[in-house]
C-alpha cells in the first residue's frame, strides 16, 4: 500500500544574526542553514496495517507525513501510495487519504460541524446513500451528535478531534495519516479516540499510520512500530519484540550511605557487560542501577554494594516500555 525508497528532506532556512543589526543583515543576507529532516528513510506497508511512526521532537515525523500526503516534496527519493506519487498527483492522491493533524484543525472554523461534513461530501463526490451509511457509523463511534449543530471554532479540543477525525473519515480513504491525533486530550476522550481508530480500521481495513508522544496509543493501537531519530530509522518491529528483548531489564533504587561508593565499572569489566546491560546514576542522593538480569544476577550486584556501602533501603522495579523506548532514543541501548 505505501513503499518509502530512500526518502531524504532537506530543509533550508536563511541564516540569522543576533541583535537589531543582524535582523537589518538578515535581510540583505544570503547565507543558509541547512537542516536534513528525513535522511535516507525507507519503509513499506500494507493494506490495512496500523503502524505507529514515533520518535523524539524535532526526529522528522511530521516532514514524513508531509511527503506521505503529498504536501511536502522530498529532496529525493521516492514514495508510492497505492501506486501514486503523493506529491505529483496531489488530487489523486487526495481521494485515497484522510489526514488529521492534531496541532491544528482541517475544518472550516465559522460552519457548524454538519456543515463542514457537508462540503467535504461534495468535495470528495461521495454519493447519498454511502454518505448516509458512513455518517451513522461515524457518528455513533465518535459520539458526534451532540455537537453536529456546534459551530467548529466553539468546540472543546476533544470534541474538534473526534469530527476531524469523522471529516478525515467522510470518504472512506484506504490510507489515514494521524499526526499526534491525541494530543492534548484528557484520558476518557482518548480512549474515545483510540477506539474509534481501531474500529475504523476493523471496519474498513484502513491503513493507519499514527505519530504520537503517548505510547498507550501505540500499546494500544499498533503491532508494529517505526522509530526514528534525527530523521533516520532505528527501529522497525513489533513492540512485543522490543519488551521481549528488554524484558530483563531491572531498576534497582538503593538508599545508601554513601551512593557515590558503588562503581558499575569494575563489574561491567568483570562480566564482560556493556553499558546497556548494567548502569548506575546517583539522583537526589539516591543510587539507581539498571541491570540486565539475564546478563548479570541481581545479588551479585547487591553484594558489590554492600561491599561497598552501608545500605538504608531498598526497591526492585521492572523498567517500564517508556523507560526502554527513550533509552533508544537517546542511543543508548544497541539495536542492531
Ligand atoms: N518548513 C521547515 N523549514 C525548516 N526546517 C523545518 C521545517 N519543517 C521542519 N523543519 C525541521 O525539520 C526537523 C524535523 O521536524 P518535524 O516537524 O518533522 O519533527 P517531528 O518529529 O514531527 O517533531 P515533533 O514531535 O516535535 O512534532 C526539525 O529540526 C524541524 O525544525
Ligand atoms: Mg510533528
Amino acid at each position: 500500500m505505501i513503499e518509502v525508497r530512500d526518502i531524504i528532506k532537506d530543509f533550508s532556512s536563511v541564516k540569522r544574526q543576533p541583535g537589531l543589526m543582524g535582523s537589518i543583515k538578515t535581510l540583505f543576507s544570503r547565507e543558509y542553514t541547512h537542516k536534513r529532516a528525513v535522511d535516507h528513510m525507507s519503509f513499506s506497508v500494507d493494506r490495512g496495517e496500523v503502524v505507529g511512526y514515533i520518535g523524539p521532537n524535532g526526529a522528522g515525523k511530521s516532514t514524513t507525513i508531509k511527503m506521505m500526503t503529498g504536501i511536502l516534496v522530498p529532496t529525493s527519493g521516492n514514495i508510492q501510495v497505492d501506486g501514486i506519487t503523493p506529491y505529483e498527483q496531489r488530487q489523486k492522491n487526495a481521494m485515497n487519504i484522510g489526514v488529521v493533524f492534531g496541532q491544528r484543525t482541517q475544518l472550516w472554523w465559522d460552519l457548524p460541524v454538519r456543515e463542514t461534513f457537508s462540503i467535504l461530501k461534495e468535495i470528495y463526490n461521495v454519493n447519498d446513500a454511502d454518505y448516509k451509511k458512513r455518517m451513522s457509523f461515524l457518528g455513533e463511534v465518535l459520539e458526534l451528535e451532540p455537537f453536529l449543530a456546534t459551530p467548529v471554532r466553539s468546540l472543546s479540543l476533544g470534541q474538534r478531534m473526534r469530527a476531524d477525525l469523522a471529516a478525515a473519515m467522510i470518504h472512506n480513504p484506504k490510507v489515514l495519516y494521524l499526526d499526534e491525533p491525541t494530543i492534548g486530550l484528557d484520558v476518557v476522550v482518548k480512549e474515545n479516540v483510540r477506539q474509534a481508530i481501531k474500529q475504523l480500521n476493523a471496519e474498513f481495513n484502513t491503513t493507519v499510520i499514527l505519530t504520537t508522544h503517548d505510547l498507550s496509543d501505540i500499546e494500544e493501537l499498533c503491532k508494529r512500530i517505526i522509530i526514528i531519530d534525527n530523521g533516520r530509522k532505528v527501529y522497525d518491529g513489533t513492540l512485543a519484540e522490543i519488551k521481549s528483548r528488554f524484558g530483563t531489564m531491572r531498576r534497582l533504587e538503593l538508599k545508601v550511605k554513601n551512593p557515590y561508593a558503588f562503581k558499575a565499572e569494575p563489574l561491567r569489566a568483570k562480566y564482560g557487560l556493556s553499558g546497556d546491560e548494567l548502569s548506575c546514576e546517583v539522583v537526589d542522593g539516591q543510587l539507581n542501577i539498571e541491570l540486565d538480569r539475564n546478563r548479570i544476577g541481581i545479588q551479585e550486584v547487591i553484594n558489590e554494594v554492600l561491599a561497598k556501602t552501608e545500605l538504608v533501603d531498598m526497591s526492585l522495579f521492572e523498567t517500564k516500555i517508556e523507560e526502554i523506548i527513550k533509552k533508544i532514543y537517546r542511543n543508548e541501548v544497541n539495536m542492531e
